[in-house]
Order: structure tokens, then C-alpha cells, then sequence
């Protein structure tokens, strides 16, 4: 039962020397105080110390010296400067992809690449064991049930899950306010069915996650981009511009570490952007598959949903990134203006989900292993997303820019203005390291010298080393491109 003070404890020293070490009052490199030395200044007790030392050297911000004790890293992370915001203007558009985006899609999902384009955990972060043995116990009896249809709205028990997990953010969600979905991608293609007809314009984050852009694209929408802010997500000011001079049907935003740039909005921020759209009565899709993937707040970040009062919020998510991206459960939550027209268009195309899949995680769900499964998924992805950004500031070129997220496992990198992410991207193939450029991010062309990159598999030896690789075909193409500048000059 001491499990949790001790827990709280540990965490609570470790955040306290991460902040020092942020405001620079532990500076790179210096020794910090040994373990016995803060056993008898503060009381505490030398496991717990030693542990809050363990879980700050796991993301690399410090490390550990043989017979010498603990050191902050070298490199201070407080040195990697954030992307500017470029508010780039844009007027709707169709989406039109290049065969470009087939190409980045297999690389991505090639097993003989290094993944750095990936956004999925590595299946080594996943509960492989528990979902083994829940599969072992499964009944012929049980089975009879398993082979049959779902009813279309999902598993109920599932519901129930999702429901409990959800208490609060909005008040009142119950189980029958859901709708389970074949992952976060159908939540989304029957949000956006539910409300708009093809030509209709969909406000969009710029940059956006590129497989949004491959179905609005086939629901034939116009889109229209809004700039989005490194780090506080989408920019209201531009959006309001936006609506004043186009008939926006609809929005389709990630406020919570958003794909590619991880960015979180602020509450302010969220309850400001519904009060507009609620004002305009324009609805807005939020997608928070990532939600669950914040490294310090002591609980998830808040949903748009929770700022709503006219019931336009659609809100959708799956376990594709914290659980299993191939079982493909997902959910929305719709609001009753929505909900009946999404029932209808999941009845009338994949008439439901897989019943044993959803059965599954409505198990692994009750049998209470989540908590614990994410606690320590997010330690992981921190860690890993740490690391994978301490290796760009040592290996890439100086004038490199990346803001470091507070949850996700996204890097978005700003390479110099001259450098080509597309380039990069096939000379990274080459030495079977896969990256997403930027361009695919965009249906504007915007982001020709971003790139984004993965960090939800381990950290190792291979990641440091294609991360050198990265950094040097970059400084390569960098050096051409000024002599190749030098010898226009003397032409
Ligand atoms: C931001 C975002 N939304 C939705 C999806 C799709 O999720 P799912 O696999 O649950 O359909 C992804 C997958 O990469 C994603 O990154």
C-alpha cells in the first residue's frame, strides 16, 4: 500500500531537478549532488533518490559516470530552438496528392527500414503477453458469440470502458453516447459524412497528418488550410480571418500533440476556438488519438468537447497508437445532433466492428492492466522522443529547429530553407532509413524543408546511427547547395 507515496515521492525529486536543470541552475555537463549527499539534506530515502536518478537518466537527461555519480548531459536540450510560424494565407482547394505519397506509405511500412518515418509504437511497447493470454482462455462457448455480428454502435461493455475513461472531460458521457469504429479513420470518415457533401470546405490544420489528406481526398472535399502554431496548435486570429471570407462547412483539428508538429493547445486556447465555432455554429471534428500520450501532467489533457455547449464537438480517437493499431478499435463521440446519421452511414458500409477485437480490449480494459500498461508506454515514448532529440542537436547541422513536445512521439525538424526534405528523404531510403518529408503534410506545397520524425521505437545503437546518416546526407546536400551558389556567382 506504500506503493503510491513512495511512487509520488521519486517523481516528484525528478521533477524538481528536471526544472533545475531547464532554468539552467544545474548547467551541461555538471556533476549533481550524490545520492547520499540529498539522502541527509532532504528526507529522503536513498532508494527513492536513487530511483528519481534512474527515471531522469531513462530520458537522457542526465547520466550516470562509473564511480564518479550523476552528471546532466552534455548537451543542454534547452538549446534547440522551436520552428517559427509561418502564417502562410491559403484559399480552398481540392486535394491533389502526388504518387509521392504511395512511395513515403511503403517506405513507412517496410520492416527493413529504420522507422524514423513511422507514428506507431514498436509492438515491443505493447502488452503482447497479456492480449496472448486473454486469447488462450477464450471458450468454444464464448466463441459462438465472437464469430457473430456486433451491433453497429459497438460492443457494449466496450462502451462502458470508454465511457468510464472519458467521466469528466465532458460531464455526462455515457456508453450509449459512443460509437465504436474500425479505428480513429472511420470515426473521422463518418464524422465528415455526417455533415458534409462532396465540394463542401473543411477547415484543416497546416501542417496535417498526411493520411487526413488522402480521404478528404477521396470524400471529395475542399480544403482550406489554417496555420497551426508549433506549440499551441491552431491559430485562432487566421482561423476567424478564414471564415470571414469563406463558407467553412466544418473544422477537423488535433488540439491534443498534434501530427506532425505535437503541438498542445492550451484550455484557453480550446475553450476560446469552441466559443467562436459554437458562436458561428460551425461543427468541429477533434481528433485526440494521442490524448493519452502526455509525458508530465498528472492527468490527460482536456478535450474540446468539454468547452462545447451546443453540441458541435465530434470527437474521435482510437487505441492505434497506445494499445493495437492492428485489433483497429476506435471511437466518436458525435453528440445526439450527429449520432443517428453516423449510425446510419456505419450501417450502410461496414455494417459493424470486429466483435472479437472489440471483445478483447473490452477485457483488457476491465482487467484494469491500462493503467499500468500506459504508465509506463509514456515513460517510454518520453524517453525515446528525448533521446531521438538530443541525437538531431548533435548530429544535424546548427540552425536546425525543433520544438520538443510535451506528449506524443513526433519530432517536426526544420532543416535550412535550401535543403529539399524530399531529397533527403530518397537519399535516406538509400541507406534503408525511412523519413516523412514534409511536403505530404500539406496540400499547399508548404514545408519543402521539414521533416518528421518517429521516436515510438526503442532508442538504440541503429537509431543514434541513422540519425548521424540523416545529419550528414543533410550537411552534404547543404555544402552543394553553396557551391553550387559560389559557382552561379562566377558564371
Ligand atoms: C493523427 C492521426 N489520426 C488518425 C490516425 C488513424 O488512426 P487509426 O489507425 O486508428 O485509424 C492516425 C494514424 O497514424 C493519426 O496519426
Amino acid at each position: 500500500m506504500s506503493e503510491p507515496r513512495q511512487t509520488f515521492r521519486y517523481k516528484k525529486l525528478a521533477d524538481e531537478i528536471e526544472s533545475r536543470i531547464h532554468s539552467g541552475v544545474y548547467q551541461p555537463g555538471e556533476k549533481l549532488p550524490s545520492i547520499r549527499q540529498l539522502h541527509s539534506q532532504m528526507n529522503l530515502s536513498i532508494s527513492t533518490i536513487h530511483q528519481a536518478y534512474i527515471e531522469l537518466e531513462t530520458t537522457g537527461l542526465i547520466e550516470a559516470r562509473p564511480k564518479s555519480g550523476y552528471y546532466v548531459s552534455p548537451i543542454s536540450l534547452n538549446r534547440l530552438k522551436p520552428p517559427e510560424f509561418d502564417k502562410i494565407p491559403a484559399a480552398p482547394q481540392k486535394v491533389a496528392l502526388g504518387a509521392m505519397v504511395n512511395s513515403v506509405l511503403a517506405a513507412i511500412n517496410n520492416p527493413r527500414m529504420l522507422p524514423l518515418g513511422s507514428s506507431s509504437v514498436s509492438s515491443e511497447l505493447l502488452p503482447c503477453r497479456h492480449f496472448t493470454r486473454m486469447l488462450k482462455t477464450v471458450s468454444v462457448q464464448e466463441m459462438k458469440g465472437l464469430l457473430s455480428y456486433s451491433l453497429t454502435e459497438g460492443n457494449p461493455e466496450l462502451r462502458r470502458q470508454i465511457a468510464l475513461r472519458t467521466m469528466g472531460l465532458p460531464k455526462g458521457i455515457g456508453p450509449a453516447d459512443i460509437v465504436i469504429t474500425n479505428g480513429c479513420t472511420e470515426a473521422v470518415t463518418l464524422c465528415l459524412q455526417a455533415i458534409l457533401r462532396p465540394g463542401d470546405t473543411l477547415a484543416i490544420e497546416t501542417p496535417t497528418h498526411f493520411g487526413f489528406l488522402q480521404l478528404l481526398r477521396s470524400l471529395g472535399l475542399m480544403v482550406v488550410e489554417v496555420p497551426t502554431h508549433p506549440r499551441h496548435g491552431v491559430d485562432i486570429g487566421e482561423l476567424e480571418k478564414i471564415l470571414k471570407k469563406t463558407p467553412v462547412r466544418a473544422c477537423l483539428f488535433m488540439p491534443n500533440f498534434q501530427n506532425p508538429l505535437g503541438a498542445l493547445m492550451p484550455d484557453e486556447k480550446k475553450e476560446e476556438l469552441v466559443n467562436l465555432l459554437n458562436r458561428l455554429e460551425i461543427p468541429v471534428i477533434e481528433d485526440d488519438i494521442c490524448g493519452e500520450m502526455y509525458y508530465e501532467e498528472k492527468q490527460r489533457p482536456s478535450l474540446l468537447k468539454h468547452f462545447d455547449r451546443k453540441d458541435l464537438v465530434l470527437t474521435c480517437s482510437s487505441f492505434s497508437k497506445i494499445l493495437a493499431p492492428g485489433l483497429r478499435i476506435g471511437w466518436a463521440i458525435p453528440g445526439k445532433r450527429f449520432k443517428d446519421e453516423i449510425l446510419r452511414h456505419k450501417a450502410g458500409t461496414t455494417v459493424a466492428t470486429s466483435t472479437l477485437d472489440q471483445a478483447l480490449i473490452a477485457r483488457f480494459l476491465s482487467e484494469g492492466a491500462y493503467d499500468r500498461h500506459l504508465r509506463t508506454l509514456r515513460q517510454a515514448i518520453k524517453s525515446q522522443t528525448f533521446k531521438t532529440a538530443w541525437a538531431i542537436l548533435k548530429h544535424f547541422p546548427a540552425d536546425t529547429r525543433l520544438a520538443l513536445p510535451r506528449g506524443g512521439s513526433l519530432l517536426w525538424v526544420r532543416l535550412d530553407r535550401g535543403i529539399s526534405s524530399l531529397d533527403i528523404y530518397e537519399k535516406a531510403l538509400a541507406h534503408h532509413i525511412s523519413i516523412l518529408p514534409g511536403t505530404v503534410c500539406s496540400v499547399s506545397g508548404q514545408f519543402g524543408n521539414y521533416i518528421r520524425i518517429g521516436c515510438g521505437h526503442p532508442f538504440t545503437d541503429e537509431t543514434e546511427k541513422g540519425i548521424e546518416t540523416l545529419g550528414a546526407l543533410i550537411d552534404e546536400c547543404l555544402h552543394k547547395e553553396v557551391s553550387q551558389g559560389a559557382a552561379s556567382v562566377l558564371s
